[in-house]
């Protein structure tokens, strides 16, 4: 299967079984910073690691929403778009992509910029880095991106390069259902494709905004768990933005995406 196929799993809601099925025929290869859960700002990359990266992924700044922020994403004109994706030597490339929930939140952020202009911003499942740039650009006063692969982290120091941006905080670990930490707002993009992590990231949202009355913005494009989740019964919608020609077509049916808030007693405030 080649990586262009393997994105329609995830679309048609069946990432989870195809994930688990390729993750038994082979493993990841190990990678030595996997250890270290927490890079603070000015982590540089390993070298090899950043040689890899950027012989396979294109810079573009095209054919999404924010064509102010440039990306290294895997691209049609990449050579693993057509390979098969057992080649692929690492985990899957969920951050080699720019998901329209990221791309929804991101241009909400750089357009409403007092959204988070002197605020602490957590992107939650910051894949590529997108939103968590787009924070930073607005103004935010302290931003920490998380995501569990590592090689979403090294492509965020790749991402904030291109941006002329000084890398943010980076943390790895799995931070759903730790203790809550102090952020005026929590950001996630696209993060409700599984069920069993739609479930731990509702109940632990909940508790930020109880704990510290955090504000949470969820972008999504309309998939099916997310849908069908009973978070939905409890957000309002902030904007939805019709996608570009190119991210829906990489996005099987999907032609728009929405930023919602989710504030269970009330919704959230303006600029
Ligand atoms: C569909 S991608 C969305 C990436 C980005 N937010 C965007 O919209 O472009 C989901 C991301 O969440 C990450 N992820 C999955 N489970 C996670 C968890 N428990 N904590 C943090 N990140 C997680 C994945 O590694 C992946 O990069």
């Amino acid at each position: 299967m080649a990586f262009h196929d393997w994105k329609l799993f995830l679309f048609l809601g069946r990432q989870n079984a195809f994930a688990k099925a390729w993750r038994s025929r082979k493993g990841s290869p190990s990678l030595g910073w996997k250890r270290c859960c927490h890079w603070s700002a000015g982590k540089s990359v390993d070298p090899e690691m950043r040689a890899f990266l950027e012989e396979n992924t294109e810079i573009t700044s095209s054919g999404n929403l924010t064509p102010e922020i440039q990306l290294r994403l895997l691209t049609p004109r990449c050579r693993f778009w057509h390979k098969k994706l057992d080649l692929w030597p690492y985990g899957d490339p969920f951050w080699a992509i720019y998901w329209p929930g990221g791309q929804a939140l991101s241009r909400y952020i750089l357009d409403n910029p007092c959204v988070v202009k002197g605020r602490s911003v957590l992107d939650l499942g910051s894949g590529c880095g997108a939103t968590a740039i787009a924070a930073v650009m607005s103004g935010a006063s302290q931003v920490l991106a998380n995501d569990i692969d590592p090689i979403a982290g090294m492509a965020m120091i790749l991402n904030c390069e291109l941006n002329h941006l000084n890398p943010f905080p980076i943390t790895i670990k799995n931070i759903i259902n730790s203790e809550v930490g102090n952020w005026d707002l929590i950001v996630l993009g696209d993060m409700f494709y599984d069920e069993q992590l739609a479930d731990g990231l509702h109940h632990w949202l909940r508790k930020c905004i109880r704990i510290r009355q955090t504000k949470v913005l969820i972008g999504d494009p309309g998939r099916h768990e997310f849908l069908r989740h009973r978070i939905h019964s409890q957000l309002h919608k902030v904007v939805e933005y019709s996608l570009p020609e190119s991210t829906r077509q990489e996005n099987n049916g999907l032609t728009s995406s929405i930023v919602w808030s989710y504030q269970p007693s009330n919704s959230l405030e303006g600029c």
